[in-house]
């Protein structure tokens, strides 16, 4: 396997895992790189490793260019074993590479993972010379954990970024300008969707930090590297961690016997006859991992269930359970659901929208056994009311 050039003296030499469908239950339709980088200067590094797995295909492409045994610093940008998993592996084919990590908790984080290494911890502003490149730290905490951090160099104008700007996304093209815009852009939303939305403050904070650096290129630690993009995903990453909303709706529900599905087409075609662009999601045919991409800049969520054994579906309720760990911020929501005699599921997804962080715009329709045609006119005109 062969290194990628992405720069005059510099590689990807990352792995690609065409294969990976869930990454701790995000679903990942598309696969996803582990993305990996060679500088060769007077002092060579490895920015970053892959995962637990892929450390031949990493070692590989390192060889296609330089003896491992020569390279001087290895920086780990963050613990999780998508990136650090082939530390030791990589130890000890670089027995003289010292392993650059953030200070506190990417030391703290690599030795409780791997024991005792030679490791050298930096923090904010810290920079280490490598002849006539420098790389600058600057630490982006719960980006997506607390070690996590960001390399620059100025000289090449490259930002080293890991997870920030990057995509579950496996492709041949290592480039954003090789690739198709919007999938990449989907992929890239998908990301900040689930891995990064609960985080919109310090993606906030770290934007600010890197807002005085002049990028040329974003070496992203998964899928494509940005380099003809990079004002339109820098202007998404403002959005989406501001979490602008667009004027859009999306309806999420499960059904029983198609009374609450009933009720979620009337409720999409309310939205719809007042010019809302509604998405529809069944949850028997659709992740939540893609419902809450499209919930990250919708103005509006409604949520549905029918009553099951005194309960919501527990669909609905793993959707919810999701999405409460997001935290997702200024959505207008309300509840929907169908029942035979109870009906105790409406007020449960009202209750679990508003831990959600939603505010509840429309009280909770409630809809005994199955809605008649004047039901579904009389739900459409409650939901054009807040419209
Ligand atoms: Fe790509 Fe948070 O690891």
């Amino acid at each position: 396997m062969q290194a990628v050039k992405i720069r005059e003296n510099i590689y990807w030499v990352g792995a690609i895992d065409w294969s990976m469908r869930s990454f701790h239950g995000y679903e990942t339709g598309r696969g996803s790189t582990y993305n990996a980088y060679l500088i060769m200067d007077e002092k060579i590094t490895l920015i970053d490793t892959v995962k637990h797995g892929f450390e031949e295909e990493l070692l590989q492409r390192v060889q296609s260019i330089v003896n491992p045994a020569k390279i001087d610093y290895i920086v780990s940008s963050h613990v999780e074993p998508d990136h650090s998993g082939s530390i030791p592996f990589m130890h000890e084919h670089c027995p003289n590479a010292t392993i650059i990590t953030s200070q506190p908790q990417g030391l703290k984080g690599l030795t409780a993972r791997y024991g005792e290494l030679p490791y050298q911890a930096v923090k904010a502003g810290d920079t280490l010379k490598l002849g006539s490149r420098t790389l600058s730290f600057v630490p982006t905490p719960m980006l997506h954990w607390p070690d996590s951090m960001v390399t620059y160099c100025p000289e090449e104008k490259i930002l080293f970024s890991n997870d920030a700007f990057g995509q579950h996304y496996a492709t041949s093209s290592r480039f954003d300008d090789e690739n198709d815009l919007p999938v990449t852009m989907h992929e890239a939303q998908k990301y900040y969707a689930n891995i990064l939305m609960l985080y919109g403050q310090q993606a906030q904070k770290a934007l600010a930090s890197l807002g005085g650096l002049d990028i040329d290129l974003i070496a992203t630690g998964h899928g494509l590297i940005w380099r003809k993009y990079i004002k339109e995903i820098l202007a998404s990453y403002q959005k989406w961690s501001k979490q602008e909303l667009e004027e859009r709706a999306v309806v999420v529900f499960d059904s029983m016997w198609h009374s609450t599905e009933l009720m979620a087409r009337a409720i999409a075609e309310a939205f719809e006859g007042k010019g809302i662009r509604c998405n529809y999601y069944d949850l028997k045919a659709n992740h939540y991992s893609d419902i809450v991409t499209d919930v990250l800049t919708a103005r509006y969520l409604a949520v549905g269930s029918p009553t099951l054994n005194n309960q919501m579906m527990p669909t609905v309720a793993s959707f919810l359970c999701y999405l409460k760990g997001l935290a997702p911020k200024n959505h207008k929501a309300f509840a929907f659901g169908s029942y035979g005699w109870g009906g105790q599921s409406i007020a449960l997804v009202e209750e679990e929208l508003k831990a959600c962080g939603c505010e509840i715009v429309l009280e909770k329709i409630r809809q005994a056994n199955v809605p008649t045609e004047a039901d579904l006119r009389a739900i459409a005109e409650k939901v054009q009311g807040i419209l």
